[in-house]
């Protein structure tokens, strides 16, 4: 359902504060307007003006999503926003949602994250944010992490010819990127102090190597030190990691910031590397520094080489003397193509057993749509990373928009998959009566008491609100805002409605009050079970909504509105099934089940997912489940379901992009960035993973498709995997060495030996036939490309290996070293689809 739009303000991100949207713009007082290359010469004349207390203040932000403006000089503030899955507006305004990390990372194309990043700039640009804290190129270690659905991949080349292929997308727009979370941040579990134990090989093999890949091709202008510890020392000050590694050997010359909150000293942090404290106003990048300084703690050569790399991302944003400048709305509307084909790239096939897809609309007459996640428009995960839509489609809506009238579609939700009630989709609701328009309607007044006319009238979807109001808030921090509205119930049965915010909040269904509460921050938060209240409504039926908020001078704006839909029961759905030439089921993750800040507690679907899918697949034969996930889940019926899709979090193009993948207008290409394990057992972090303070990296270099090779143990879907709806033939794998330049020449000849175009993606694995020194991975990819042909083209690809791809990292020379043998070089289609194979010698 398209949404209409009835404001489309663009304001600046931060509402808090007044610094975010300094304007540097008197002439004479800037000496350097509007540069992005600069020299040298220029910061250090620029440091030599500074005052050491200028310099300090320059170290820590001016507010919560942006650095300090020092004015006297026009040195502008720069203004960050959260990635990676588009630009976050932290007043909860609209902007384009783009396919997470995890699906980004299933597409391996780098041209086209590449392009996603690239319009994600733009998105920022026209929003006047000059950094985006993104990408996020964590491994991903453990199936349970909380984050795994932003970041790539398991695998640390795939993560880094991604991330460096976002960045470049990013800067080429003058939109500076953050490489995050560096580094050993692969679990939400005690994040904020625990030690994630790591030995040093596999800290080079795995964990640092993606970062390393991207600052070598794209230069990140800044870095985000992530909140834990590795091997007992915080990120934030940890001097071998920071100075030694990232500014040392790999001559790192930018801005090194803190994950929010993640600093915990001032002296060790600023000794330890640290560069600029986030968010401010800095708690230990402050005066305490200027002290420490006095006191010999901290050489003042020290703050000089902070500063200078703040005046270095200064010069890099090109906002001297300038705010940056909008690109309009037009270049925005564009974007959503590059989201609709990243999102159709992300897509994995991962079975197709009796070729049921594409579904062929010539002989089709119905279709059952069944399952919790078939009529929400899955776009996200949670947490900082969270984009609101700017338009919702699910999939039951985009099918019914795409399919032939001809063909009958039929709903059934089925169970639930929500542990309490999800936020509220905005297209279950209408402004108006005759529901031309999605959402509610929001009056923001600058009083209290919703008196007099409201400041802005505009249309609301998304009701998962914290920071909003800045409309509002600077006439009246004291501001009230009412939604009014219909809810329209898409099936008869006991819908269970919730509204809770901090400050004064109130919810009338039909006329009827649900909920009204006057709550303070503390009591909010120590709030666990948040009321609700069920209702019976019946199916096609409006009932009229209004929800009224105050916020307090003193409160933080938080307003939550959740609708959990009945569910119905597994009969209806088989009775659907049965019914239906073919049953869609979408399962998978709720809206609100990932998220930063907890890991799952397993990888079971939760609630009465599975068995909804036996029932369904038992009713009809001619099933194809979808999945949406930002990791592996568990899948007990996977041998009894012919068809499978993962779909993970896919942006607001996800819906349409899946459509055109079942009608066959596009044929999918995702592979699996990482593996599914047919049980969580069968994962090498299983035995290490624990609720202690130490996450101990027990499995070394063995991680994801490492482990299940090394171990010989079946995955349920391997690493690279990811069917066409044509096939490919592999054949003539050469490979030559240059012993002079090291470099190892290899090629290889792809087929599309099917009826329809497609694309493959070729992927270049390396074993070490010999391994004497120390045991090595069966395979490792290191390299890959992503090939499009016609039916019946060959193609030939080449790649080049270094000598750095053969070694590994030993721990006593604390070096690379290649060892002399027989290498096997493999080319195929995933980690254990490998038809191709030869061996070199290295010497
Ligand atoms: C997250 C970062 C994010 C930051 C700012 C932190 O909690 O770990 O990824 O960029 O918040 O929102």
């Amino acid at each position: 359902m398209k949404l209409t739009k009835l404001s489309s303000a663009l304001l600046g991100i931060c509402i808090f504060t007044h610094s975010s949207v300094v304007t540097v713009n008197a002439e004479t007082a800037v000496p350097y307007k509007n540069e992005t290359s600069y020299s040298e010469q220029q910061v250090e004349e620029l440091l030599a003006q500074l005052t050491l207390e200028e310099k300090i203040t320059l170290l820590a932000g001016g507010d919560a999503f942006s650095t300090a403006a020092i004015e006297r000089l026009g040195i502008p503030s720069i203004v960050f926003s959260d990635g990676p899955a588009g630009v976050r507006d932290l007043g909860s305004d609209p902007t384009l949602a783009y396919p997470v990390g995890i699906a980004l990372g299933s597409t391996w194309n780098t041209e086209l994250v590449n392009q996603v990043s690239a319009a994600i700039g733009r998105d920022a640009r026209a929003r006047k944010v000059d950094l985006m804290l993104a990408p996020a190129v964590n491994i991903q270690r453990t199936p349970l992490a909380g984050r795994n659905f932003e970041q790539f991949s398991e695998d640390p080349y795939l993560s880094g010819k991604l991330g460096a292929a976002y960045v470049v997308g990013l800067q080429s727009e003058g939109v500076g990127s953050s490489a995050k979370h560096f580094v050993g941040n692969e679990q939400e579990l005690e994040r904020g102090r625990g030690s994630s134990n790591i030995g040093e090989r596999a800290l080079r093999e795995l964990y640092l190597k993606p970062f390393e890949i991207m600052l070598e091709e794209s230069n990140p202008w800044t870095f985000m030190a992530a909140y834990n510890r590795v091997n007992g020392t915080y990120m934030t000050e940890h001097d071998y990691l920071l100075n030694d590694v990232l500014r040392g050997e790999w001559g790192y010359d930018g801005v090194i910031m803190s994950d929010w909150g993640a600093l915990h000293s001032s002296v060790s942090a600023i000794n330890g590397g640290l560069t600029l404290e986030m968010p401010g106003p800095g708690k230990f990048f402050d005066a305490k520094l200027a002290e420490a300084v006095k006191h010999w703690q901290v050489e003042e050569s020290v703050i000089d080489e902070a500063a200078r790399r703040l005046l270095r991302l200064a010069f890099r944003t090109g906002k001297f003397g300038k705010t940056t400048e909008s690109v309009g709305l037009k270049a925005l509307e564009d974007n959503r193509d590059i989201a609709l084909k990243a999102a159709e790239e992300s897509i994995v096939l991962l079975k197709n057993d009796q070729r049921v897809l594409p579904l062929n609309t010539k002989v089709l007459r119905s279709v059952a749509v069944i399952g919790p996640n078939a009529n929400i428009a899955l776009t996200g995960g949670g947490g900082s990373s969270k984009v609101v839509p700017t338009d919702i489609v699910s999939p039951l809506e985009s099918l019914r928009e795409q399919l032939p009238q001809n063909v009958t579609v039929t709903y059934a939700k089925g169970v639930d998959n929500d542990k309490s009630p999800p936020p509220a989709e905005g297209n279950y609701f209408s402004t108006d009566k005759a529901r031309k328009i999605v959402g509610l309607s929001a009056d923001y007044f600058a009083n209290p008491d919703f008196s007099g006319q409201p400041e802005i009238t505009k249309q609301d979807t998304w009701f998962e609100k914290k920071g909003f109001g800045r409309e509002v808030y600077f006439k009246n921090p004291s501001f009230s805002v009412k939604w009014t509205g219909y809810f329209w119930p898409e099936v008869d049965g006991e819908y269970e409605f919730a509204a809770h915010g901090h400050g004064n909040t109130s919810l009338f269904v039909d006329g009827k009050a649900i909920y009204g509460a006057n709550v303070d921050d503390k009591e909010w938060e120590n709030l666990q079970d948040k009321p609700s209240k069920k209702v019976y409504l019946t199916a096609g039926k409006p009932v009229p909504i209004e929800m009224r908020y105050t916020k307090s001078a003193k409160t933080w704006p938080i307003f939550y509105f959740n609708v959990r839909t009945p569910a119905g029961a597994i009969e209806d759905a088989v009775a659907a099934a049965k019914n239906a030439d073919v049953a869609l089921v979408f399962v998978g993750s709720s809206r609100t089940s990932e998220t930063e800040g907890h890991d799952r507690s397993d990888m079971t679907l939760f609630g009465q997912q599975n068995a909804l899918v036996e029932a369904v697949v038992k009713a009809n034969p001619n099933t194809i489940v979808v999945l949406n996930s930002g990791g592996p889940v568990s899948l007990p019926w996977d041998e009894k379901v012919p068809t499978l899709l993962q779909a993970w979090f896919s942006g607001e193009e996800g819906s349409h992009a899946l459509t055109n993948v079942l009608l066959g207008k596009t044929n999918p290409s995702g592979k699996l960035p990482l593996t599914f394990p047919k049980r969580i057992e069968d994962n090498p972090t299983y035995i290490h993973y624990s609720g202690g303070r130490d996450a101990n990296y027990g499995e070394g270099v063995f991680v994801g498709y490492r482990y299940y090779d090394k171990k010989n143990i079946e995955p349920l879907y391997p690493f690279g995997h990811g069917l066409s709806y044509t096939d490919f033939a592999f054949s003539d794998l050469s490979a030559s060495v240059d012993t002079a330049s090291g470099t190892v020449s290899v090629s290889v000849k792809v087929k599309n030996t099917g009826r329809v175009a497609g694309q493959e993606v070729v992927q270049v694995y390396v074993g070490d036939n010999e391994a004497r020194l120390v045991p090595r991975p069966e395979n490792e990819l290191r390299a890959f490309d992503k090939i499009s042909l016609a039916p019946g083209e060959t193609k030939s690809v080449s790649f080049s290996l270094t000598k750095r791809d053969f070694a590994y990292f030993d721990v006593h020379q604390h070096d690379w070293v290649t060892e002399s043998g027989s290498y096997r070089i493999s080319i195929g289609s995933s980690s254990r689809n490998l038809p191709v194979s030869t061996s070199v010698s290295i010497q």
